[in-house]
């Protein structure tokens, strides 16, 4: 049986009381965290969202309340009422914020009882996270979920401030939409009374944020879901959420300003962190050469060094070929490092193989020798140089991959992040901001057969390479920048195109016809011919970005209700089989 609330209103939190409160009456309300039963006096950690305070169960006081605590068992919903005592002599607890004081209770309402739950309600709980995600909303009461949803809170707080302070207005837009081209696949929507036709959700607001300039509201932001049908990893979820911006007037510096100013304001809101600005910059082409990725973590060495000059024509037929064919080879210096036993490198290789390297060469440099399985190929001319651009003392260990410029960057930068864990060389107490500018407009997909736009096909390419986007499409460099966070992308954007000219020469370098555009993005079309003013954006990846002031490792962390790597909510079972009335009604046909 359990008790009406009637007369008690809670007058504190579990987390306020403190030796100044001695002698008051208070009334407490929470979950019990832990009972103990010290023969006599009973003990409880009364838990709310802010803390935990000890309440005292005395037979002397209260025979029949004391008896009535016995049932009590954890995560009961308890209702007390007490007086605050000073813990005695050598019981306090300055681990706890309440942890000088308890409440000898002498009214005692069991609002509800709760049946055992499948893991303890504490940080470290050792437990599958789909059984967490199973039961979120009692994963949700562990402290650690608590402190990261209340900064996910101060966080969106903090950003609006800095946002309505800098002019920005909030404006919403629709998620009944057409498809937008971010790159990934839609989760389309049917709409019922349109048979056969269907809404797209959107992957961002992009094309909606443009027309607001197109219609004047010159500062737009908004804190807005954005939906992609992607393969998911620990920083990346179906829907997620945008911090928006779009400016109207504007060139890089501008945007890059206010985004500045906003992170600024962010880290000294949340974590009372000074960010100096400006954030470093570097193009795109040389964070991939030097770092192997255009979200280089640039809080560590181990820079790559191409050598494909050195081995161009070597007796190591793999690095010779490699370069004939029009693919690079680069070098890794993991300093100091020659002692790594074969396992270790074994491991190494099948660590690139993820990212299609077909092997990991390696030279463990000595002081008389070189200890490696192609050491024989080389010539002393190519050991000289070798050892001079990579810098080769006894004691290092050099890695070096072999394939296309992509595999080649793409494996030893994954590596070079791996390595730097591995090696303790990443310093996890500071925040490494990066601009990366410069991006190619454009790459070939091979699986489609056709240029992809890299950021979207809305973004200006660099007003000294638009004859580039007819002659060499993939050398044309655009106006995007993105922003990255201690080798996170945390955010993204461009300087827009607002000229119609310019947009069908874009959509056309991507292998459109003007049919297909027309069909598309006719409105935008028209849009640009209505008096479009020049305007550029940004948006933030909320979820990284709280991930990140969290120090969380997964964005599933600081998302109350996340999704699995298979898309879907163990909570409430989503997604699921339709009713067959539902599917008529919408014109559907299941498979068979
Ligand atoms: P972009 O596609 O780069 O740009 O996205 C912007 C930022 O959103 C975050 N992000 C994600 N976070 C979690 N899960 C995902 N699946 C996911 N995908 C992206 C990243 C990324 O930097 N409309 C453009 C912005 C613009 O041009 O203004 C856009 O959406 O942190
Ligand atoms: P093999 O001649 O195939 O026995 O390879 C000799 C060494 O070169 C091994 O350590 C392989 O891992 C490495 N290797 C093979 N192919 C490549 C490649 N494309 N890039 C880098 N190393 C490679």
């Amino acid at each position: 049986m359990t008790d009406k609330l009637e007369t008690m209103r809670r007058t504190h939190n579990c987390c306020e009381l403190t030796a100044d409160d001695v002698g008051k009456e208070v009334i407490l309300m929470g979950w019990v965290q832990r009972r103990r039963d010290h023969g006599g006096v009973i003990f409880v950690d009364l838990r709310d969202r802010e803390g935990i305070t000890q309440v005292v169960f005395n037979p002397t006081v209260d025979e029949a309340m004391h008896q009535k605590a016995h049932d009590i068992r954890g995560e009961y919903v308890l209702g007390v009422r007490g007086r605050v005592d000073p813990r005695p002599e050598g019981m306090t607890n300055p681990n706890l914020k309440t942890g000088a004081i308890e409440v000898m209770v002498s009214e005692l309402k069991i609002l509800n009882a709760a049946e055992t739950p499948p893991f303890l309600i504490e940080d470290r709980v050792d437990v599958s996270e789909a059984i967490r995600l199973q039961h979120r909303h009692l994963d949700l009461r562990r402290p650690q979920m608590q402190k990261s949803l209340v900064m996910r809170h101060r966080a969106v707080a903090a950003i609006r401030n800095f946002m309505n302070d800098n002019g920005f207005l909030d404006i919403e837009t629709p998620f009944l939409t057409r498809s937008t081209p971010e790159g990934a696949r839609d989760y389309l929507v049917p709409s019922r009374v349109n048979p056969g036709q269907f809404y797209a959700l959107p992957q961002s607001p992009q094309i909606f944020k443009q027309l607001l300039m197109i219609a004047g509201f010159d500062r737009y932001y908004q804190i807005v879901r954005c939906f992609r049908d992607e393969d998911l990893r620990a920083d990346r979820q179906p829907e997620f959420t945008q911090i928006d911006i779009e400016m109207s007037f504007v060139g890089e510096e501008d945007v890059m300003g206010i985004a500045e100013g906003m992170i600024q304001a962010l880290f000294k809101t949340v974590i009372d962190h000074q960010v100096s600005l400006p954030f470093a910059r570097l193009s795109y082409d040389e964070a991939v050469d030097r770092f192997g990725l255009d979200k280089p973590d640039t809080r560590f060495g181990l820079e790559l060094k191409e050598i494909s000059d050195i081995v161009k024509d070597t007796g190591f037929k793999v690095f010779a070929s490699v370069v004939k064919k029009g693919g690079m080879v680069k070098a890794l210096n993991a300093k100091g490092c020659s002692d790594m036993s074969r396992k270790d490198i074994d491991d190494l290789t099948a660590f690139v193989a993820v990212y299609r390297a077909k092997g990991l060469a390696w030279i463990k440099v000595h002081e008389d020798k070189w200890q490696s399985p192609i050491a024989k190929f080389f010539s002393d001319e190519e050991k000289a140089a070798m050892t001079k651009r990579l810098d080769m003392q006894p004691g290092d260990l050099v890695f070096f991959v072999a394939d296309s410029p992509k595999v080649t960057n793409e494996a030893l930068g994954h590596l070079r992040n791996h390595l730097g864990r591995k090696l303790g060389l990443i310093d996890d107490s500071t925040y490494n901001f990066l601009w990366v500018t410069e991006f190619p407009m454009m790459e070939y997909d091979e699986t489609e057969k056709r240029f992809q736009a890299l950021h979207h096909p809305f973004t200006a390419p660099l007003e000294t390479d638009y004859d580039l986007l007819e002659q060499d499409p993939p050398a044309a460099k655009s106006r995007a920048y993105d922003l990255v966070l201690n080798g996170n992308e945390i955010g993204g954007g461009s300087i827009r195109i607002h000229q119609i000219e310019l947009q069908q020469k874009v959509f056309a370098a991507l292998g459109m016809t003007e049919e297909t555009y027309r069909e598309k993005f006719g409105f935008l079309l028209d849009a640009l011919q209505s008096g479009a003013p020049p305007h550029g954006g940004i948006a933030f990846g909320l979820d990284r970005l709280v991930m990140l002031l969290a120090e969380q490792s997964s964005i599933r962390d600081v998302i109350a209700f996340p999704k699995t790597q298979k898309a879907a909510c163990l909570l409430t079972n989503a997604p699921s089989d339709a009713a067959k009335t539902q599917l008529d009604e919408l014109s559907l046909r299941q498979k068979k």
